[in-house]
């Protein structure tokens, strides 16, 4: 291909090619699916934004016919050609090509493992670094970046300082039965972080109003749909706040992430199949509902559950069931909850804790609540919870020196992303997955 037809023909991507319709373009890609029909091939190629149909003829361009005919799939190319419009085509337009030049070929002894067919999951997951290339993989994550993106917006729009936690901590946050423990440097112990909440209430201490949004990690034995041994997760905290300013906050966030995804996102979402106007009505007031409530509904559902017992996946979907949009479960029986939870003074067996619960059955999306300030009630908490107060000091610095009312929670990023997305397992929204007998690749 020569140097001038390189300069006539602007390089652009697949997501604007319809801006270009009529002009002669490059794209630079790989070839994603090739039908041959005699004279013509037709192939499709993608570029990381998305897939485009071609046309070649051999009679029109026999030197590009060579070079593409018998091409295998995934082989790396650079395509020259005229942008036609094309309303049966996905995206609305097509190429028509006039030169290809081939960065790598594929060995045909050495196919590439993903044919365009049915494969088993377990498959797929050892291919996740090839899986990924696949047009519903890149939408989900795409998808997640904007997530991603519009989240931290909101956050910092509304004046939270982004306070990163560290990963390596010397102590646990929920509950001791989840905890990685890491051989720390000359045999100390620690462990990887199952959340960034107790450094952000430092933080927050410090600057008044903050956010943590990184990665968590939970040894969690569970082989559920909805569990990931590392997980990400957006963790406010802010100084003089009270549940009701981080239920308040949750739903806007969580709003904010959903409009931003149907508004900037919508050719990912249509690649998924998900139905938009679900994620349309996303919008503020959300539902609220005590945990006694919680109960009422679900007993009158036929569901065993009784006062002080915990909610699992069936729970959680019985109750969403009944709302189009999240529901915000408020007030858990202080039994269950983390040892760092204030309790409800009206009712001192109720945590100042809060859930929220998303739409069609896809679980918790966020935990949080206000914390105890109280050095003497954490003290006890402690050691009710049988935690080692040695690791904890420096958090209990933080009620000996001008302790006040503060409240946070946390959001699940994943598990938001897989109900943006309606997709059945979590495993597909991280590019990655680490879970339960999986850290390869
Ligand atoms: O409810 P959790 O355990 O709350 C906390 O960790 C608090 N310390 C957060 C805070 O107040 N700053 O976890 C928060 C969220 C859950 O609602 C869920 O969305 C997600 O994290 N989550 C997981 N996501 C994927 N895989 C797992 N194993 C998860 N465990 C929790
Ligand atoms: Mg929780």
């Amino acid at each position: 291909m020569s140097e001038q037809a390189h300069e006539s023909a602007p390089i652009i991507t697949i997501e604007h090619a319809a801006e270009h319709v009529g002009r002669l373009v490059t794209i630079r890609g790989w070839l994603y699916n090739m039908r041959e029909s005699g004279k013509l091939l037709f192939p499709i190629f993608r570029d990381g934004t998305g897939v485009m149909q071609g046309v070649l003829s051999l009679k029109e361009q026999p030197d590009a016919f060579a070079a593409l005919k018998g091409l295998p799939q995934e082989s790396s190319v650079i395509v020259i050609g005229k942008i036609q419009a094309e309303p049966r085509a996905p995206g609305g337009c097509e190429i028509h090509i006039s030169g290809i030049e081939v960065i790598q070929r594929v060995a045909d002894s050495n196919p590439y493992p993903i044919q365009l067919k049915e494969h088993g999951v377990d498959f797929l997951l050892d291919q996740r670094h090839l899986w990924i290339r696949t047009p519903r993989q890149a939408s989900i994550l795409r998808i997640r970046a904007e997530a991603i993106r519009s989240a931290r917006n909101y956050m910092d729009d509304l004046g939270y300082t982004l306070t990163d936690a560290p990963i390596f901590t010397p102590a646990a946050c929920e509950g001791t039965t989840t905890l990685f423990e890491v051989n720390y440097i000359d045999d100390q112990k620690a462990y990887l972080t199952q959340s960034g909440q107790l450094y952000v209430e430092a933080t927050a201490a410090a600057l008044g109003k903050v956010y943590t949004f990184g990665p968590t990690f939970r040894a969690e034995k569970s082989k559920t749909r909805r569990h990931l041994t590392e997980f990400w997760m957006l963790e406010p905290e802010a100084a003089y706040a009270h549940l009701e300013d981080m239920i308040e906050l949750g739903e806007g966030l969580v709003s904010t992430v959903v409009q931003a995804v149907v508004k900037n996102r919508a050719r990912e979402l249509a690649t998924l199949g998900r139905d938009a106007a679900k994620l349309e009505k996303i919008v503020p007031p959300f539902p609220r509902i005590t945990y006694d409530d919680a109960i009422q509904v679900l007993q009158k559902a036929g569901n065993p559950a009784k006062w002080g017992d915990d909610f699992g996946g069936d729970e959680e979907t019985l109750i969403s069931k009944q709302f189009e949009k999240p529901v915000i479960i408020h007030r858990y029986p202080a039994g269950m909850k983390a040892f760092y939870m204030a309790t409800d003074p009206a009712r001192p067996e109720l945590a100042l804790s809060f859930d929220m619960i998303a739409p069609e059955g896809f679980g918790e999306i966020i935990g949080g609540g206000e914390r105890q300030s109280s050095y003497e009630t954490l003290v006890q908490r402690l050691r009710e919870h049988n935690l080692p107060e040695e690791a904890f000091e420096w958090y209990l610095d933080l009620r000996r020196y001008g302790s006040v009312p503060h409240a946070g929670f946390g959001l699940g990023l994943e598990r938001t992303v897989t109900w943006i997305c309606g997709t059945e397992h979590i495993r597909e929204v991280i590019p990655f997955p680490r879970m339960l007998y999986r850290v390869y690749p």
